[in-house]
């Protein structure tokens, strides 16, 4: 059982001015600061892949994309194990599906956990799988995914995290490969929402109080 760390970002972490990076037009007044910058997710992200892959290479699997928040990691997590699969030796085979959980309102935990769409999750019994999602904050949501996916006799099932949030609400669920490890801020862009808006933001970013109460609901 190989471990795999994740980039600690600290509590006093500041980020950086948004006016040093590019950001749309409509969202310049909406941020306080860029936290995790488009670049180093990337870069990041490109390492889990060769993690990923030295620990569940070999066999063939099934990768659960969580929406709407995880597509853009799915995205670019997907690209470099293709990468890592077109130039080496080895190669990871994979087949892909899309599942959305009951997700957020405000900044309020969602209690309940449905798995909306995707194939019928019987066809999961003996196949090894990965779960990708954006961000994991008390573990409750994925610990209940992860209860009920086991109902279907998977071989394997593994979870890979962009973001994994420092709460004094966990329940102590770690993924088994996570990008940054941030501190409890209520952060968005990269496909992470506020209220479904700043999906369409390349950065990770904390909003301003403009922003919150601009889209707020
Ligand atoms: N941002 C966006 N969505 C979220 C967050 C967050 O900080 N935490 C849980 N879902
Ligand atoms: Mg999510």
């Amino acid at each position: 059982m190989v471990s795999f760390s994740s980039l600690q970002i600290s509590d006093d972490e500041k980020g950086y001015d948004p006016e040093l990076f590019c950001i749309p037009k409509h969202y310049e007044e909406d941020l306080e600061r860029v936290f995790i910058p488009h670049g180093l997710i990337m870069d990041r992200t490109e390492r889990l892949a060769r993690d990923i892959m030295k620990d569940m290479g070999g066999d063939h699997i099934v990768v659960l994309c969580v929406l709407k928040g995880g597509y853009k990691f799915f995205a670019d997590l997907l690209d470099y194990i293709k990468a890592l699969n077109r130039n080496h030796e080895e190669s990871l085979p994979m087949t892909i599906d899309f599942i959305r959980l009951k997700s957020y309102c405000n900044d309020q935990t969602a209690e309940e956990v449905k798995v909306i769409g995707g194939d019928d999750l019987s066809s999961l019994a003996g196949k090894n799988i990965l779960i990708v999602e954006d961000i994991v904050e008390t573990g409750r949501t994925m610990k209940k995914l992860l209860k009920l996916l086991e109902g279907h006799k998977p071989q394997m099932v593994k979870v890979a995290s962009l973001l994994l949030k420092r709460t004094p609400q966990s329940s102590g669920y770690r993924p088994d490969f996570v990008g940054f490890e941030i501190p409890d801020r209520f952060v968005v862009g990269y496909a992470l929402d506020y209220n479904e808006h700043f999906r369409d933001l390349n950065h990770i970013c904390v909003i301003s109080d403009k922003g919150r109460q601009k889209y707020k609901v």
